[in-house]
């Protein structure tokens, strides 16, 4: 892997939330928390199908520093790059009888129903089920498993192939040299986002209950195709963008392990495509941006990653090759491009003070 640029890493990141905690409650922190953020390599809207996902953990993340209190009240302060001032939120620690629940500031609320949901047993799947419980629940996002198990379950070095069914999961080495994994943040958000998801969710439930299955996973093309007619088209086309997604993400896992780039860059243009043309989640920035990519020697593939409209692409390149894709990518690019050039990292983890 190409080495990364100079991003805030946990030891910066804890220096400056330290002092914040210091400046905001007037003491020291006395336990510290890292958790990474993540990008999919592919494997798109096929975690809440039950279907694969390969994503692969950052560098880049979220510290997170406390200290207890004595009088029953939670407070949580945040500071962040985009916002010249902290934000600030006090409410009451839940007790029997009344629990927390989601309200004004909106930011909060993640937090709050982690607190609310998360039980320290120990256990790295219930610690992310509790998590996707808290994003449900309180944020009001009905997202899959896959952000959650690879904050917790991510490695150095590795990719990982997770079976959003069963919950099995495969580290898969990614440490070739080589090899660059270049992230580009379009810097642009839809509203969309919001609404299409719920809806992407239950066009999903739609086909499923035609095909008279559990969930899409349990499907083949050859079924979908004989249920054409029963399906709307626009249903047919999601459950066709997501069995094929979860075939192609198995076949990555794959040319991954076997170092074969061109397979796996192929089936990141397939899915991009298929996000595109059958998911409809892409969004113009983001099509300039693979199409930028694409255009790259030494590109082997590029994507839309995420939940779509808007974020970021992911490409997988030769190391070479990726200062020139930067350059090329920004020249074409009608907006303004961030760029991240990023190694598999570990997971969530506590921090020493
Ligand atoms: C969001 C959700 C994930 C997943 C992706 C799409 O990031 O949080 O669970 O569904 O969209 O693959």
């Amino acid at each position: 892997m190409a080495e990364a640029v100079a991003e805030l890493g946990p030891v910066q990141l804890l220096a400056a939330a330290r002092r914040a905690h210091g400046a905001a409650f007037g003491g020291p922190a006395v336990l510290a928390a890292w958790a990474p953020g993540r990008v999919n390599l592919i494997g798109e809207h096929t975690d809440y199908n039950g279907g694969f996902v390969l994503p692969m953990a950052l560098q880049l993340g979220t510290v997170l520093v406390g200290s207890p209190t004595q009088d029953g009240t939670i407070s949580i302060l945040t500071t962040s790059a985009e916002a010249d001032e902290p934000h600030r939120v006090q409410f009451l620690a839940p007790r029997q009888g009344s629990p927390l629940s989601p309200g004004q500031p909106r930011w909060a609320n993640y937090v709050k129903g982690v607190i609310q949901h998360y039980r320290d047993d120990g256990d790295l799947a219930a610690k992310a089920l509790a998590c996707q419980k808290a994003e449900h629940t309180f944020a009001g996002m009905p997202c899959g498993i896959m952000d959650q198990f690879i904050s917790v379950l991510g490695k150095e070095g590795h990719a990982l192939l997770i079976d959003c069914r069963s919950l099995e999961t495969i580290l898969v080495p990614l440490t070739d040299a080589s090899l660059a994994v270049l992230i580009t943040n379009s810097n642009v958000r839809h509203t969309l986002t919001g609404s299409e998801y719920p809806t992407r969710r239950r066009q999903c439930e739609e086909a499923v209950a035609a095909l008279g299955k559990t969930s899409l996973r349990d499907a083949t093309m050859a079924e979908l195709e004989a249920a054409r007619s029963r399906l709307g088209e626009e249903v047919y086309r999601r459950a066709r963008h997501v069995i094929g997604e979860i075939a192609r993400t198995a076949q990555a896992a794959q040319a991954l392990q076997d170092r074969d780039y061109r397979t796996f860059g192929r089936l990141m243009v397939e899915s991009h495509n298929s996000l595109r043309d059958d998911y409809e989640v892409s969004c113009p920035e983001l099509d300039e941006l693979v199409a930028a990519a694409l255009e790259v020697d030494g590109v082997y593939g590029s994507r839309m990653t995420g939940g779509g409209f808007g974020g970021c692409t992911v490409t997988l390149l030769e190391a070479g090759a990726a200062e020139r894709a930067q350059h090329h990518i920004q020249e074409k690019y009608s907006g303004g491009a961030t760029f991240y050039l990023t190694k598999p990292s570990g997971g969530a983890k506590v921090l020493p003070l």
